[in-house]
């Protein structure tokens, strides 16, 4: 442990204190753009969970220490089975990851024989064993568009990132699973017209996982909102616009977390969230004292199954076989 002298170590930050432990334990400490600011500050890499699930796969560090909700750890640990990976907590779960199991996979598939199952990355491990290619809300499109037409889809777990996959594409061929995340689902229609109402010039930035989404694009479509203004777009997605935009003014439908590395990639513009109670509280688990214990005390630690992880990895890697990522860190 230490080369630190007794002096430095007492003027050491809780953040220096978790690069120097990573730095020890030869970690990488990955964080998703919803993790409290100070996490995100503290990590090597901050991303969307398309660009963790390629930091993960890509690094040569023996330690991953994911700092995100626990499917994007069971991911990290599919891709890299022969690394150590940690969470600071294993309570982290997520709402639209629980709204469908296995089983439910397998019974889906049986009503459609022949069809190819797409699975958002936020899902348990079990889930991706089940299905043949996994997405994040960057690659959904690519993804859905690699499946030859004339093959049914079945999308799941999660209605309005379908619903928007099925308008770029055009399929009427995909079938969507009717699941949610309770925290863009309640981002609503209303929040949109009342934040353009009171910012009338403002650019809008929408997740697709937006109960939003669709009447965002609609209202556009219609000219009540600019449409050269409303884009849907991933977490990197969104970064990469901020760094891109002249507004003065972003609205930000999504979890608000976001709004950190958004306000960090252009300062000069105001980032205000669509709906400011749009907080996800697993998200919101992980906590500095967590961080810490997690260095230290090598908890918790992740473990999938080697059987399973290979039949889900399956699908990881040919999601990351498609493209590069449309929103990176
Ligand atoms: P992305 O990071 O892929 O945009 O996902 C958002 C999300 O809800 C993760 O929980
Ligand atoms: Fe899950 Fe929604 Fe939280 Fe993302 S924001 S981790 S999808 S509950």
């Amino acid at each position: 442990m230490g080369t630190l002298t007794e002096a430095a170590r007492a003027t050491e930050t809780w953040q220096d204190e978790v690069r120097r432990l990573a730095r020890e334990q030869d970690a990488i400490v990955l964080a998703h753009n919803y993790m409290p600011a100070e996490i995100q500050d503290a990590a090597d890499v901050v991303g969307d969970s398309l660009a963790l699930a390629r930091h993960a796969a890509a690094t040569g560090a023996s330690t991953i220490v994911l700092c995100g909700v626990l499917f994007m750890a069971e991911t990290a640990k599919i891709l890299s089975p022969d690394k150590r990976v940690l969470v600071p907590t294993a309570d982290a779960g997520c709402s639209l990851a629980d709204g469908v199991t296995a089983a439910d996979v397998r019974r889906w598939r049986a009503e459609h024989p022949g069809a190819v199952v797409v699975a958002y990355v936020n899902t348990t491990a079990a889930v991706k064993a089940e299905v043949d290619l996994c997405c994040t809300s960057a690659n959904a499109v690519d993804v859905v568009r690699s499946v030859p037409e004339d093959r049914p889809v079945l999308f799941l777990p999660d209605q309005f990132l379908g619903a928007h996959v099925r308008r770029e594409t055009g399929r009427d061929n995909l079938h969507v699973w009717l699941g949610e995340c309770h925290v863009h689902a309640g981002i609503s229609p209303d929040d949109v017209r009342r934040q353009v109402r009171a910012h009338p010039d403002a650019e809008l930035l929408v997740h697709p996982e937006c109960g939003c989404a669709t009447s965002a694009l609609w209202l556009a479509d219609e000219g009540v909102l600019p449409r050269e203004r409303t884009q849907v777009l991933s977490t990197g997605g969104m970064v990469e616009a901020a760094r891109r935009t002249t507004a003065d003014t972003v609205l930000v439908a999504t979890e608000i977390g976001m709004l950190h590395q958004l306000r960090k990639a252009r300062p000069g513009t105001t980032f205000l969230p669509m709906n400011e109670r749009a907080s996800c509280r697993y998200m919101k688990m992980t906590t500095p004292d967590l961080l810490l214990r997690c260095l230290r005390e090598g908890r918790d630690e992740v473990d999938v199954p080697p059987d399973l992880a290979a039949r889900a990895r399956a699908a990881v890697e040919a999601m990351l076989a498609i493209g590069e990522p449309g929103g990176g860190e």
